[in-house]
């Protein structure tokens, strides 16, 4: 038995095939286009693992995923692969829409044309699941109630809505073509090997650099965080028994504004690995501009994953972002070398003037 994984170089995908391939013997086959958020070093334990099998192309390349499907014929396709950074999608939407949106389409063709000449058994036991995230439901006010699997889709930036306009050809493919599709909308995960342009690897890397921690307009937004491993294993249970056609929410039950999520990372930073001079590292925050059309919250209401599935997030948020600190503080190597020119030429970008250049 075979899956196929999409974007499994990347943050949660590579997290899922080591988390997979550590629990199973089942092979993934793991197609990655290794953009900038791609990277091979995150899956240098498998190198000799027979199970795993890397592929470097795009979800997008109709004859590489017919190739892959038919070769390797998988049980099951996970699409994790996209473009995932809402501050990159507002410099330059156009990769937004081109992988997440077109690059689905094209993959759903793919697969929905492999998976209706399956003889009866394999057809009737394959599944495609798509992993989607919260932001698609759009932004709550301070007292609304959290997102539940049938709020409405409002999707505030070119991210979200190439997500949400992924999700909707999901939907499409089970209603219309009977393709048997399973979507989770996740809330913010962290953990390791989280590329450090996303809020809390940027704040424990540049924190150890002594840069300014740039926090984007009062502080306050809040996102409701989970730790990437429970994603995975969330992941793991609905393609065991998710219902086809649903959707499922995925989130710990962690709101936090922003500021907080910081300084909790200083605090444990200052426990962890002190600074000579005993200055604290909260004095590096710095208010910086805000993002353009930030959503101000996202809470994810969980229970149908739970009462259906029985899924519940093994870490709490206090356990989850120490082993993260702790994971940064032992893979300083990891770290320098995602730190690439393109990496470098991002942050100049995106903070012009904040000095955060590495
Ligand atoms: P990421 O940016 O770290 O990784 C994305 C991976 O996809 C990279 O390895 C990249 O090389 C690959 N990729 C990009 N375009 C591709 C293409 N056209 N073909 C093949 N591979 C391609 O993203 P992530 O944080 O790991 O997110 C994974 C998925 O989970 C995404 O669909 C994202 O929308 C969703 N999600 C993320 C979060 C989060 O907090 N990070 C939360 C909820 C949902
Ligand atoms: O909610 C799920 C989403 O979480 C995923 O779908 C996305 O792929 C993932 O990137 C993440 O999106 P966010 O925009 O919420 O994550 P990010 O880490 O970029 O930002 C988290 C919050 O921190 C957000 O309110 C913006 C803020 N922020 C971010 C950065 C990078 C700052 O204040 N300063 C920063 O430098």
């Amino acid at each position: 038995m075979t899956i196929l994984v999409t974007g499994g170089a990347g943050f949660i995908g590579a997290n899922f095939v080591l988390d997979w391939l550590a629990a199973s013997s089942e092979s993934v086959v793991n197609l990655d286009k290794l953009t900038y958020a791609g990277n091979l070093e995150t899956l240098g334990s498998l190198q000799n693992n027979a199970h795993h099998v890397f592929v470097q192309g795009d979800i997008g390349d109709r004859a590489l995923v017919d190739k892959l499907l038919q070769t390797h014929q998988p049980r099951a396709v996970l699409n994790f692969a996209a473009e995932s950074h809402v501050d990159r999608s507002i410099h330059g939407p156009g990769e937004f829409i081109e992988t997440n949106i077109m690059g689905t389409f094209r993959l759903l063709e793919a697969v929905r044309g492999y998976w209706g000449a399956l003889h009866d058994s394999p057809k009737a036991a394959f599944r495609f699941l798509h992993v989607s995230t919260d932001e698609v439901y759009g932004s709550l006010a301070q007292k609304d109630p959290a997102f539940t699997e049938t709020h409405r889709y409002e999707p505030n930036s070119p991210y979200s809505a190439s997500k949400a306009a992924s999700d909707h050809l999901v939907r499409a493919w089970h209603h219309t073509y009977g393709l048997p599709v399973l979507t989770t909308n996740c809330s913010n995960n962290y953990g390791p090997y989280h590329f450090p342009e996303k809020l809390i690897p940027l704040m424990i890397v540049n924190a150890l650099a002594g840069k300014p921690l740039p926090v984007y307009g009062d502080g306050m937004q809040v996102r409701d965080w989970l730790y990437v491993k429970d994603h995975c294993s969330a992941i793991r249970r609905v393609l065991e028994a998710g219902r086809l056609g649903e959707t499922y929410n995925v989130g710990g039950w962690n709101e936090k504004p922003n500021i907080e999520i910081v300084q909790t990372v200083c605090r444990l930073l200052d426990e962890l690995r002190p600074q000579v001079d005993g200055t604290n590292y909260s004095q590096q925050i710095t208010y910086v501009t805000d993002r353009p059309g930030h959503d101000r919250r996202y809470a994810i209401d969980a229970r149908k994953l739970e009462q259906e599935l029985g899924w519940k997030p093994a870490e709490t948020f206090e356990s989850g972002i120490r082993k993260t600190v702790e994971w940064y503080l032992a893979n300083p190597q990891w770290v320098r070398n995602v730190q690439s020119g393109a990496y470098r030429e991002w942050v100049q970008k995106q903070y012009a003037g904040a000095e955060l250049v590495p």
